[in-house]
């Protein structure tokens, strides 16, 4: 008896605490922030209902797209708006005062929506916890994505696959301090990379790929944490001396890929890394070592697990050492060479992964290996 009068206003407890949790779920400024948001993206809004969230319900943390911190008040802190634009529309232009309301967003992905303007970008001035904004494949250009630049709280910029002709953009990105990750590839910056990149201490990815940048690479040795440099199909020029990245421990990959007047020494002065390039090298289409040999990089010896080595069209001489085979993973790649000699010998009994294995233009003689199919199974 005593235990059923306690078991109904503890049920009564829990419904109301439900009810006040649900009606809790989302602010009803930033539910009808999101709706406008949706709105403007979706314009006009497709027939087939399956195109387009229809986001019902009044507790907008549930929408798919968008998610709300754990605690109470529940504020947006994700928003996410991808592939809403449908090419035959043409451009689109953003009204940033429609962020205004969303305070303590922390990410927002707008990629793929041929974003060509923005207006009132004032209203994204207010985001200050944002910390990663994603706008690839847009159709944005500087003037755009200036309010980028006032938001200091960014860690994480993508902005690749977009319209920005000057790498006053990327120096403009230097004012951001805590900066660790910046995409800007596949745009036409042209210009030089500006020295202030050589003080973003932050960096941990900096990827400029497919631009039209020129001049020398700005010296990059006091970038203690970073881990992948694309720098890869430029106009860059003078010599890169790898030695300069010797203390950037964390570093695992970096291509430079496609730079024809770069030189790339790897030799000199001496040095040696503190760092494992397990995601790979790919210097193909730079040339190599012009200064001391057209030597293979001698650094790769101690590289022990690099996925992929890609140093194509280097100019690069001398015969393969045995240890290449070892040290690559999957992929290498060394056509379009003066490489000579022997194919090396496979020795121990120990099965290497390579799955791909370009020797083609070379001056490579002899038979090869008789046991390779049972000491690279995978190629
Ligand atoms: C609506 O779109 C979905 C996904 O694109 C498609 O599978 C479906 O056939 C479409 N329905 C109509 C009525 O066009
Ligand atoms: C942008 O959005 C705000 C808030 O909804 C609105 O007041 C303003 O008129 C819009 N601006 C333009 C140019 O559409
Ligand atoms: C290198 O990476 C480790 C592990 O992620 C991290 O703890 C360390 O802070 C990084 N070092 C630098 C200098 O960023
Ligand atoms: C490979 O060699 C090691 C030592 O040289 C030996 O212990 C191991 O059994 C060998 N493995 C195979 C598959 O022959």
């Amino acid at each position: 008896m005593g235990s059923q009068k306690l078991h109904s206003p503890l049920l009564l407890l829990a419904c109301v605490l439900c009810g006040c949790l649900a009606a809790q779920g989302c602010l009803e400024k930033e539910r009808t922030a999101l709706l406008q948001l949706r709105d403007s993206f979706y314009h006009p809004r497709p027939a087939n209902l399956s195109e387009w969230p229809t986001w019902v319900g009044e507790d907008c943390c549930q929408w798919a797209g968008a998610s709300c911190q754990d605690e109470a008040p529940r504020r947006v802190v994700f928003v996410s708006i991808a592939f809403a634009r449908k090419p035959e529309l043409g451009g689109m232009v953003v009204n940033g005062s429609l962020f205004a309301a969303l305070e303590e967003l922390q990410e927002l992905r707008l990629s793929n929506n041929q974003i060509s303007r923005w207006i009132e970008p004032k209203g994204m001035l207010g985001l200050k916890k944002l910390t990663s904004v994603n706008l690839e494949e847009n159709l944005l250009t500087e003037e755009s994505v200036s309010w980028l630049f006032n938001l200091p709280s960014l860690t994480a910029v993508y902005l690749s696959s977009n319209r920005l002709k000057s790498s006053s953009t990327l120096k403009a990105f230097c004012g951001l301090k805590d900066l660790s990750s910046l995409h800007l590839s596949f745009n036409t910056m042209e210009g030089t990379i500006d020295p202030c990149v050589s003080n973003m201490r932050s960096l941990q990815v900096l990827f400029l790929q497919g631009n039209r940048l020129t001049g020398e690479i700005p010296s990059l040795s006091k970038l203690s944490s970073l881990r992948t440099l694309n720098l890869g199909q430029n106009r860059l020029s003078g010599v890169f001396y790898f030695s300069s990245l010797a203390n950037l421990a964390n570093l695992t990959g970096v291509s430079l890929v496609d730079n024809d007047k770069l030189e790339v020494e790897t030799e000199h002065p001496a040095w040696a890394p503190s760092f494992q390039l397990e995601g790979g090298l790919l210097l193909s289409g730079c040339s190599l070592n012009r200064r001391s040999g057209r030597r293979i990089p001698s650094f790769l010896s101690t590289q022990k697990n690099m996925f992929l080595l890609a140093l194509s069209r280097t100019s690069i001489q001398g015969t393969i050492p045995a240890w290449m085979l070892d040290n690559v993973a999957n992929t290498l790649v060394l056509d379009g060479n003066s490489l000579s000699g022997p194919f090396p010998q496979l020795e121990g009994n120990r099965t290497r992964g390579l799955s791909l294995l370009d020797l083609s233009k070379n001056k490579i003689h002899g038979p090869m290996p008789q046991n390779m199919k049972s000491m690279l199974p995978e190629l």
